[in-house]
């Protein structure tokens, strides 16, 4: 705790749940929401993907404040390496469901009434946000498209966020999983930070932190040494800036 006195810090800076408000409003962020505004109005896939720390959960959160939960249903879901009776069974949670059976058919079945009673009954949208979704298994992106299958209705009720790493994308290319990829209506590739954001991101978490002070920087590491955003974890910007806060 030594360091905020000496450094005058609030808060501590780079924290991983800093506020929806205190977001420095990146370029990649307007635009995951721009593409997420397309996918919801015409029910279709939206893919986010970026290498690990570019931004994309946090950009995917950002986006996900700016609706009313009262237009839109958003189911969260954290992608694993189980099986479809398990995605389904993590979808039955994030629609309030209380899951009856194990059967796969029964699940789908019941979390398709429960869509389509919020998009007719409640004109509430649904939106399913799978985040780490290059986890997914191949079979269970053979299959994943089956829950927006609404067709016979003639209506769109649900859309869907998948939200990985760049190995996503050579997933969606397996033959199998063609349905899926035939749904991805728009791509949002979160881009690591460029020296000008990264020096702009640093200003903005230290003021968040409430420094006043002029900040000056110096870049330790080669600009290839640069991926994705500084965390606390990480050490940076610590290790990779030299970070001066002047007097004055
Ligand atoms: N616009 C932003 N303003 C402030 N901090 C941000 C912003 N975007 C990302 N961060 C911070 O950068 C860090 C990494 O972001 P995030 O977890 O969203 O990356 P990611 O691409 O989802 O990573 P992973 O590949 O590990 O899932 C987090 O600590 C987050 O708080
Ligand atoms: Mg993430």
């Amino acid at each position: 705790m030594r360091h905020r006195q000496h450094f005058g810090f609030k808060a501590e800076p780079f924290a991983k749940d800093i506020a929806t408000k205190d977001l420095l409003k990146l370029a990649s962020m307007i635009g995951v929401k721009e593409r997420l505004d397309y996918c919801l109005n015409l029910g279709g896939i939206l893919a986010i993907f970026g290498e690990v720390g570019s931004g994309k959960t946090t950009a995917l959160r950002w986006s996900l404040a700016q609706y009313h939960a009262s237009d839109i249903k958003i189911v969260s879901i954290v992608a694993t390496t189980g099986s479809i009776t398990e995605f389904y069974k993590q979808l039955s949670w994030g629609l309030d469901l209380a899951p009856k059976s194990i059967s796969r058919t029964t699940l789908l079945c019941e979390c398709r009434a429960v869509i389509k009673e919020l998009a007719t009954g409640r004109k509430q949208r649904v939106l399913v946000c799978i985040d780490e979704a290059q986890l997914l298994r191949r079979d269970v992106l053979a299959e994943l498209h089956t829950v927006m299958n609404f067709e016979h209705d003639g209506a769109n009720y649900l859309a869907m966020v998948l939200c990985g790493q760049p190995a996503l994308l050579e997933n969606l290319q397996y033959r199998a999983a063609a349905p899926l990829a035939s749904r991805v209506m728009s791509k949002a590739h979160v881009r690591s930070l460029t020296q000008v954001e990264m020096e702009e991101y640093l200003s903005h978490h230290l003021r968040v932190a409430g420094v006043k002070r002029r900040v000056s920087y110096q870049r330790r590491a080669p600009e290839s040494a640069l991926s994705g955003i500084p965390t606390p974890s990480s050490r940076a910007p610590y290790d990779r800036w030299a970070v001066r806060i002047r007097s004055r």
